[in-house]
């Protein structure tokens, strides 16, 4: 039987890639669930030991040093370096011990900062990322670089998929590191349960395209069985790009919240918008119909998340 290695399996995306395994009963394959309790990525030789061990098929490779808008701005050599010593260790390894098929994970966020849209595959190298997020907009790029080396040079399966911005059960919740999505609602939550205003970091004008963790667990291991495209974007449609004011109006519905929201502008907004066209994944899902699961959906179910497990969220 063949082992997937699922590198950052505590996270975001690793949980829910572990609750669609576990839904669709797909028996045929040994999974291995990583996360920084069995090795820490940054050291070449404990992922090598990992490796050793596993003698996985497949890895999908989602381990990262990931966080906000303002983590991105304060963390900035952190960001880098961790990134790129996973990064460059996993690669290495899945070459150095044969692995099938390696999916690597970037985002849309390290895409140029002036750009037209909707960007695609094609133009994630056409010039510098935005300024608040280049340390781990580099790195990530060169996780790009150095899979399309391998890919070059030894014929490696080794493929990129360009997530936009996920959310979802256990996220990180934390008011200062997490992404947008989920530190507004543990932000609503406090506001609810203090009787405080919800305050908004900047304008709420910038547009996202959210895509729920499970919809993105489910394309993974749909990219594992049916496509070797060397780079992929996975996201919900143009069509389905929101406001952050708008996103936060939804979460304070879920609350049942009625105080005021209020923008604080004196945050930056960060990039004003990051559109991504999926045209090339629906193209590829075709006759395989995939129903994304829309944003009043998504946060209804993250939010009951966040308060049945307050207790045990990273917040
Ligand atoms: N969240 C988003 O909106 C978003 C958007 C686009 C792309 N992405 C990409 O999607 C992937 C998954 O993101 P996520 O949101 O699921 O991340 P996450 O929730 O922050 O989880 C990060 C994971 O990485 C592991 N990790 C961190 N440092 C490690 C180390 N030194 N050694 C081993 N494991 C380490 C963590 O393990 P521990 O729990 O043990 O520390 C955890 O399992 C990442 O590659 C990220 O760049 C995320």
């Amino acid at each position: 039987m063949k082992t997937i290695l699922i590198t950052g399996s505590s996270g975001l995306v690793g949980k829910a890639i572990q609750q669609v395994v576990a839904e669709q009963n797909k028996e045929q394959y040994k999974y291995a669930y990583i996360t920084s309790k069995d090795a820490d990525l940054t050291d070449i030789s404990e992922t090598r030991q990992l490796f050793e061990k596993y003698k996985p098929s497949y890895v999908i490779h989602l381990a990262a040093c990931v966080g906000g808008l303002y983590k991105n701005m304060n963390c900035k050599v952190e960001m880098l370096e961790k990134n790129m010593l996973m990064n460059f260790n996993i690669v290495k390894c899945a070459h150095d011990f044969k692995v099938e098929k390696l999916i690597a994970c970037l985002s849309t966020c390290i895409f140029p900062d002036n750009t037209t849209y909707p960007i695609n595959e094609e133009m994630l190298h056409n010039g510098p990322p935005h300024h608040s997020n280049d340390a781990y907009a580099y790195a990530k790029r060169m996780l790009e670089i150095q899979c399309n080396a391998y890919r070059e040079n030894f014929g490696d399966n080794f493929i990129c998929i360009i997530p936009t911005n996920i959310y979802g059960p256990n996220d990180n919740f934390n008011l200062e590191d997490g992404h947008v999505i989920p530190s507004l609602i543990h932000k609503c939550y406090l506001a609810k349960k203090n009787d405080k205003p919800f305050i908004v970091r900047g304008t709420g004008s910038p547009l996202r395209q959210f895509i729920y963790s499970e919809d993105l667990a489910k394309l993974i291991l749909w990219v594992l069985e049916n496509s070797n495209e060397k780079s992929l974007i996975l996201s919900v449609s143009e069509k389905d790009e929101v406001t952050i004011g708008h996103m936060a109006t939804r979460i304070a519905k879920e609350f049942d919240y009625e105080n005021s929201i209020q923008f604080d502008t004196s945050f930056s907004d960060g990039q004003y918008k990051k559109t991504a066209d999926n045209s090339k994944l629906i193209e590829l899902l075709k006759d395989d119909k995939f129903n994304f699961t829309n944003v009043e959906e998504g946060i209804k179910k993250t939010v009951k998340w966040f308060i049945e497990n307050y207790e045990n969220a990273r917040i």
